[in-house]
């Protein structure tokens, strides 16, 4: 089916690995031009070769910037921003530190205020775009096996996909998507039978599985989706 995205510029950050790898290569599939960008050189180096590379730290405002440019400069303005990049933390509130809480509201947070900012302007004024974040189960009911500031940095994604897509509507939709269990480097092989025996569907979920939700929310079909916020847990949380 063809998604109406053939040669959208895609930009995934986080999208050496994980879950990010698989959105830059669903969207590949899909025709776009891809763009992932990742503070990860080896990973990054190693990409399929539809996929181009940019190392770049999203949580530094002027390496934001940059990279935008050279994506501008390089293929074209960005029409589709999958803000993606995001650490974990799982210490408990008493050994929480403010420096653990800033890197990871900064990293997994601010970097996609950042980039939002930086191109829904563009994306109006050419009158169509895309933002889709990455939030978290975790943003809905507070870290179960994670910390405070990883909980609170996915709710307020969700915060920031609504106000992006009031800002930039008619012509940008904006767009979260809410993993709980999904096979990636971020989660830990040993708790995987663990956390499947709760999951109605009976398996933590695959990085395609949120690629593929992604990509559908890119297109064309998902013109009239915007502020939406889509669980992708197998049914952990129905709400
Ligand atoms: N895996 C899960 O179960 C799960 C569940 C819910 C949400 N998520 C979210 O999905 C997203 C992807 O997670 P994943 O499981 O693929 O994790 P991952 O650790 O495999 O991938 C994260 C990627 O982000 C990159 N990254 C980290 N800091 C960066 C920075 N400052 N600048 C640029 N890139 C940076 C890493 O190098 C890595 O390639 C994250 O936002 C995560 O919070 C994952």
């Amino acid at each position: 089916m063809d998604l109406g995205i053939i040669n959208k510029v895609a930009l995934v950050t986080g999208g050496a690995r994980g879950i990010g790898l698989a959105i830059a290569e669903r969207l590949v599939e899909e025709g776009c031009q891809v763009v992932a960008a990742d503070i990860d050189e080896h990973a990054g180096h190693n990409l399929p070769s539809e996929v181009s590379f940019a190392v770049c730290d999203v949580s530094d405002e002027s390496e934001c910037e940059e990279l935008l440019n050279a994506v501008a400069d390089q293929i074209g303005p960005v029409d589709i921003l999958v803000n993606n990049a995001g650490i974990q933390s799982v210490l408990s509130l008493e050994e929480a530190t403010l420096e653990d809480w800033e890197r990871v509201i900064r990293i997994n947070l601010t970097s996609a205020f950042m980039l939002s900012k930086l191109v829904v302007p563009e994306m109006k004024r050419r009158g169509w775009g895309r933002v889709i974040n990455i939030a978290s189960m975790a943003g809905k009911v507070g870290g179960l096996t994670v910390s405070a500031s990883y909980a609170t940095s996915k709710a307020g994604m969700m915060g920031l996909t609504k106000s992006v897509a009031r800002a930039g509507a008619p012509e940008v939709t904006s767009n979260a998507v809410c993993p709980a269990f999904i096979a990636t480097p971020m989660t830990d092989p040993e708790m995987e039978a663990e956390y499947a025996r709760q999951i109605p569907v009976g398996r933590i979920g695959r990085p395609e599985e949120i690629a593929a939700a992604v990509a559908f929310l890119a297109s064309d079909l998902a013109a009239y989706i915007t502020g939406e916020v889509f669980d992708l847990n197998g049914g952990l949380l129905m709400d």
